[in-house]
């Protein structure tokens, strides 16, 4: 028989799925990749402290390889296995001072944190009632948990409390969850009626701090005066690096390491990664300038805001994301296009990442824009979106 010849293997895709793709290039919602500019001006990153390029932490980062006398760049296993490495276990003791929680367990993302904690945690017999408008991460971890799940108004949390009035003698266990600050939106819940709802009712908050740590506060939520089940911190964006940390019991690290499956079946954060995100906490811990700058710019920003007569278009936040809703996937493209074209780096976020209707241009801001900056993109937006009502 003849031997047939080895040919480089030849991909094959299901028409099924190109359909899905033509579809949605059709509602002009088709996502692509694309290298930022670095001519613009960054107001899309969530490097909101700058901390990405901060050459200070990169000298804390390399003395606390050397300290470890790291030569290593994988962590070659799960932490479960040979991934468990001296510097990430002291990095964790370090989280655990940071923000004064009984135990620290670092993800290698957000995503892998939210999805799981909250998958894990679900059982049958219980609910997760989290906010509509939570992070893609958090409704994975819910699709894959065993528990029944709600979802509630967004920030409504009357409507939180109709449901647990309802729900609360019905399940063994409630969670809710929700985010500090909220990524698309920039707005937050009323934190301090969210708690007390919450040991009213005697159920277990899931904290989602990715884009509020560094930003609202050094340290996120420890300052709140209740008892929380889990809060979710996460490295890529006021720490300008990659991965995250479950804080919360030392039964939870104890749960997470038994039964979340992204923390046991993937390999450990890389050394290097490891030792950055040590180094921006430090750094962090000692400096607050760009943490107080980043707090002028958002009070900057809406004043601007105001003084542009564009408050209706922008959702009300005092956070570092301020999200001008404009409607239609083509127009938000076609602003973002034309304020790139000026210079400055604003991204569209279409439907069906956000409702449809509720298209955005969501700023992003950060420690190293500058007022003049700040108040040249509103200028241009302001006299874009009269130009387009005008039309
Ligand atoms: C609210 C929220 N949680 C979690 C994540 C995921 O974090 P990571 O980027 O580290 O995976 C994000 C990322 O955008 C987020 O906005």
């Amino acid at each position: 028989m003849k031997k047939k010849q080895i040919q480089n293997p030849k991909f094959i895709f299901p028409n099924s799925l190109k359909k899905k793709l033509i579809q949605r290039h059709e509602e002009g919602a088709l996502r692509l990749l694309r290298t930022p500019d670095p001519k613009l001006i960054d107001f899309s990153s969530n490097d909101y402290l700058g901390f990405s390029n901060n050459p200070f932490i990169s000298d804390l980062a390399q003395d606390k390889l050397q300290a470890y006398s790291s030569q290593a760049h994988g962590a070659t296993g799960s932490r479960l296995l040979t991934g468990n490495y001296a510097m990430i276990e002291d990095l964790e003791s370090y989280l655990k001072y940071y923000y004064s929680t009984e135990a620290a367990t670092v993800f290698n993302s957000g995503y892998d944190a939210n999805l799981g904690l909250i998958s894990s945690v679900g059982q049958r017999q219980d609910l997760i009632l989290y906010d509509e408008l939570s992070h893609a991460s958090i409704r994975d971890g819910i699709a894959l948990s065993k528990a029944k799940a709600y979802k509630f108004s967004h920030n409504n949390l009357k409507d939180l409390e109709q449901k647990l009035t309802k729900f609360q003698d019905q399940f063994q266990t409630i969670y809710i969850v929700t985010e500090l600050v909220f990524s698309m939106d920039g707005d937050s819940a009323d934190v301090d009626i969210l708690v007390e709802l919450c040991e009213q009712f005697g159920v277990y908050i899931i904290l989602d701090e990715a884009h509020s740590i560094g930003t609202i506060s050094k340290k996120g939520s420890d300052n709140l005066d209740v008892k929380l089940f889990a809060r979710i911190i996460t490295f890529g964006k006021s720490f300008g690096s990659h991965g995250a940390v479950v804080l919360g019991s030392n039964d939870l690290k104890q749960y997470l390491i038994n039964f979340a499956k992204s923390f046991i079946y993937t390999t450990a954060p890389s050394v290097e990664t490891t030792a950055r995100n040590w180094a921006s906490h430090l750094y962090l811990e000692s400096n607050s300038t760009e943490f107080e700058t980043l707090g002028s710019n958002i009070k900057c920003f809406k004043k601007q805001i105001e003084a542009n007569q564009l408050s209706d278009f922008f959702i009300e936040s005092q956070s570092a994301i301020q999200s001008c809703v404009i409607g239609g996937n083509e127009n938000v493209k076609l602003i973002s296009k034309q304020l790139q074209q000026e210079g400055f780096d604003v991204r569209p976020i279409l439907s069906p990442t956000v409702p449809k209707g509720k298209e955005r241009l969501r700023f992003c801001l950060h420690s190293f824009n500058t007022e003049e900056e700040i108040r040249s993109v509103l200028n241009v937006l302001s006299n874009y979106l009269i130009q387009t009502k005008n039309e």
